[in-house]
């Protein structure tokens, strides 16, 4: 791609609704030209642009993994217009991906050491992707341990299912599922938010361990201060910031905090970075 302004062109080999109430679908998209497929080498924690002609073009989350080969996924939360259009999308509908943009997780960084991985709502989607990479078999023992703690509002809403529970009786990977609420009886997983499952269930820090963290604000403001208590310092929290986008390639400056561009020096930043960014976040 010559042009960074340029879309790669993708059918939709998969469409695939993720909740009860079919707010949240994932996409899957196979490139037209195997050349573009090439060029579109991604690492887990990155975004793209998805552009529906006539209609705009968003950033969303990279859903897949590298690992995943022939095919990039995408889970798109159903609010306004562009969301919308392509959830009335069809299989087999040509539409464009651009990118791929942002930094990701820095997962070599990041070998040998314990990894937490906190999740709420949708924002799980690139943690899909990172979760997927990490339990690679050729990966997996580059890691010590690997602990998720992933919330939603109710069963219902939790994405990815039937990979929940593969990843529950697998090896290698601790996963602490909650849910706001529920009337199921048999519900299997904890009931309540995000951080205090995350104070009951995470491992304290060894001083050798890492949280990722991905949700909305409010999740996150309550999971600070528990990630402090676990012994977590800021400079070993990583966070995932959305901001609003237009270029996604640093050029037009609309999705600034502080001095960096969310797009082209995040989305991922520590926590210790965005503390000296007071009033941005
Ligand atoms: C890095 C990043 C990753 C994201 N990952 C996901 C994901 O995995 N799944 C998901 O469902 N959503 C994700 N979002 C949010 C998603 O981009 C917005 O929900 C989407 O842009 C709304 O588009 P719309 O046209 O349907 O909504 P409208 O409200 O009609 O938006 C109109 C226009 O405003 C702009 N806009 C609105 N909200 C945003 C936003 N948050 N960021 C940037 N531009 C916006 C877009 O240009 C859009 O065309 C992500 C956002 C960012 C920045
Ligand atoms: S979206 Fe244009 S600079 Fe970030």
């Amino acid at each position: 791609m010559n042009n960074p302004y340029d879309p790669y062109p993708v059918t939709i080999k998969e469409i695939k609704t993720e909740t009860a109430d079919r707010s949240l679908k994932t996409f899957t998209f196979a490139f037209i030209h195997q050349a573009d497929e090439a060029a579109f080498s991604y690492r887990s924690g990155q975004f793209a642009m998805l552009s529906v002609p006539r209609v705009g073009e968003i950033p969303i989350g990279i859903a897949s993994a590298p690992s995943e080969k022939g095919i990039v996924k995408f889970t798109v939360f159903k609010t306004g217009k562009v969301t919308t259009f392509l959830h009335n999308m069809k299989q087999g509908d040509v539409m464009g991906i651009r990118g791929p943009m942002g930094n990701g997780f820095p997962l070599e960084q990041m070998t040998k050491k314990n990894l937490l991985i906190i999740g709420g709502g949708f924002a799980f989607t690139t943690l899909r992707s990172t979760i997927i990479t990490l339990m690679q078999p050729d990966v997996r023992d580059q890691y010590g341990t690997i602990d998720v703690v992933y919330g939603a509002r109710n069963p219902g809403m939790l994405l990815y299912q039937d990979e929940l529970d593969q990843w529950c009786r697998q090896p290698g990977i601790n996963m602490h599922i909650t849910v706001d609420e529920t009337d199921d009886p048999d519900w299997p997983h904890h009931t309540g938010f995000v951080p205090a499952v995350a104070g009951e269930c995470a491992p304290e820090s060894t001083g050798n361990s890492v949280a990722i963290v991905c949700g909305p604000p409010v999740m996150i403001k309550f999971t600070r201060p528990v990630l402090a208590d676990l012994g977590y310092g800021d400079e070993n929290i990583l966070m995932s910031l959305e901001n609003r986008m237009k270029c996604g390639i640093g050029m037009c400056g609309r999705c600034n905090i502080g001095q960096e561009l969310v797009c082209r020096d995040g989305p991922v930043f520590t926590l210790a970075y965005l503390n000296k960014t007071p009033g941005e976040f």
